[in-house]
């Protein structure tokens, strides 16, 4: 039976600050963020919104009352409650059906991964049900700090079922997990620790030992593949791992993979790293601006901090530009306001505590964050 994802939708905040402003309020050369990085927009969350809101936002694009869902995942390393999984608030905020398992899955940007390999074992054993996979993260690294730059906010949203007419799972994985300090986000926390340089080496590192492994366990070589698309914390990191093979394959091919990763990168330039759903931007950019071919056959790179990696093969399914939700993930970027890294600054010290309630009329949203009561997160989705 072929399993996969059948529609992917995607949101990102409304608010974004432009690279360019944020070099300049840090005394930084414009080129190192823009080129160096490889950024040109961050987005900003409002005060209202959070790995719940922005996972709601996400999946409404997607779902419709004949989905027949099973199982809800989420994937985040944002999450809001250290018991409630992001998942149980959705069933209420997307009125799905109760009889569904939901939960919360975390291994840093591995989350959303993980999540889909359930989802494709559940599929397995219920072909006529579907499960709802999202990917939800606010990247913080604090102001001023070298992991500035590469913050973001977002959520991507998959529809796993049987004869999916997105991207097939071709079952051809291979996976590594080590326990190593490159990254982490203690309990008391906000935003994460990153030992950043090293946190580049892990991912190259890994990259290669899975590649080496996966060429020797399914007898296939770069030729196999017409794109590799990789998680994408800054658009220069897969690059990184991409020149790893640039001696090692012919320069028609190397350009060629080049090219396609550009198209990949084209919207993570647009909002930074999201974390879990990093990767799966790239898949969307891809299928978007790039020129994917029907039946093409891609590799992706997962990778999460601490660490798990996961090199797995899917091909594009001919009829993917029917199920794909192009105009309104478009309209997601364009449909955005620039603030000021002042204005930015401002919204970033905002820390909602107990008794904190929303201005409905700031609200530009679908869902948010109604109030917290109790110290209970309560939301609400926009009465029209
Ligand atoms: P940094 O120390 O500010 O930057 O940290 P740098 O000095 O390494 O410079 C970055 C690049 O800019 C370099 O290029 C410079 O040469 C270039 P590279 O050697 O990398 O090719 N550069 C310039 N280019 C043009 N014009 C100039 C100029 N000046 C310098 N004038 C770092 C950068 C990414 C380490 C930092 O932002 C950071 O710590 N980020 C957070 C950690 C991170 O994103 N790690 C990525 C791998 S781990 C991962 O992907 C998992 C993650 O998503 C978390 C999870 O799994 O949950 C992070």
């Amino acid at each position: 039976m072929d399993i996969g994802i059948d529609k992917i939708g995607f949101y990102t905040p409304k608010k974004y600050i432009d690279i360019v402003e944020l070099a300049k309020a840090r005394n930084v050369d414009p080129d190192k963020f823009t080129i160096g990085i490889g950024q040109s927009k961050q987005s900003v969350p409002m005060e209202y919104q959070d790995s719940v809101t922005m996972a709601a936002e996400a999946a409404n694009q997607i779902i419709s009352k004949d989905d027949n869902i099973g199982l809800v995942i989420v994937g985040t390393e944002s999450s809001v409650d250290e018991s409630k999984a992001v998942a149980t608030f959705l069933v209420d905020l997307l009125n799905l059906p109760e009889d569904v398992r939901a939960f919360e899955i975390k291994e840093a940007c591995y989350g959303a991964t993980a999540g889909l390999k359930m989802a494709e074992g559940f599929v397995a054993l219920n072909p006529d049900k579907k499960a709802l996979v999202i990917a939800s993260d606010i990247a913080r690294y604090g102001i001023n700090t070298p992991g500035e730059v590469t913050q973001g906010a977002g959520a991507v949203a998959m529809l796993i079922g049987k004869d999916p007419k997105i991207l097939k799972f071709n079952h051809e994985e291979v996976y590594m997990t080590k326990n190593v300090g490159d990254f982490w986000r203690p309990t008391f926390s906000k935003t994460a620790f990153a030992r950043g340089k090293f946190s580049n080496q892990v991912y190259v590192e890994f990259f290669s030992e899975l590649w080496q492994k996966y060429q020797n366990t399914f007898d296939q070589t770069v030729d196999d593949f017409q794109t590799m698309l990789f998680h994408v914390p800054y658009t220069k990191m897969g690059m990184k791992a991409l020149k790893t093979l640039k001696d090692k394959i012919d320069p028609d091919k190397f350009d060629e993979l080049s090219k396609h990763y550009q198209a990949s990168i084209e919207m993570g330039r647009e909002v930074g790293n999201l974390y879990t759903g990093s990767l799966y931007l790239a898949l969307i950019s891809y299928l978007i601006n790039g020129d994917p071919k029907d039946n093409e056959k891609i590799l992706l790179f997962s990778y999460g901090s601490g660490a798990v990696g996961e090199l797995y093969s899917a091909t594009i399914q001919p009829e993917f530009k029917k199920n794909l939700v192009s105009e309104e993930i478009k309209e997601v970027l364009s449909n955005r306001e620039k603030i000021s890294i002042k204005e930015y600054e401002n919204i970033f010290a905002e820390d909602p505590q107990n008794g904190y309630s929303t201005n409905v009329s700031d609200v530009l949203d679908e869902f948010y964050l109604r109030e917290i009561k109790e110290s209970e997160r309560l939301y609400k989705k926009m009465e029209h």
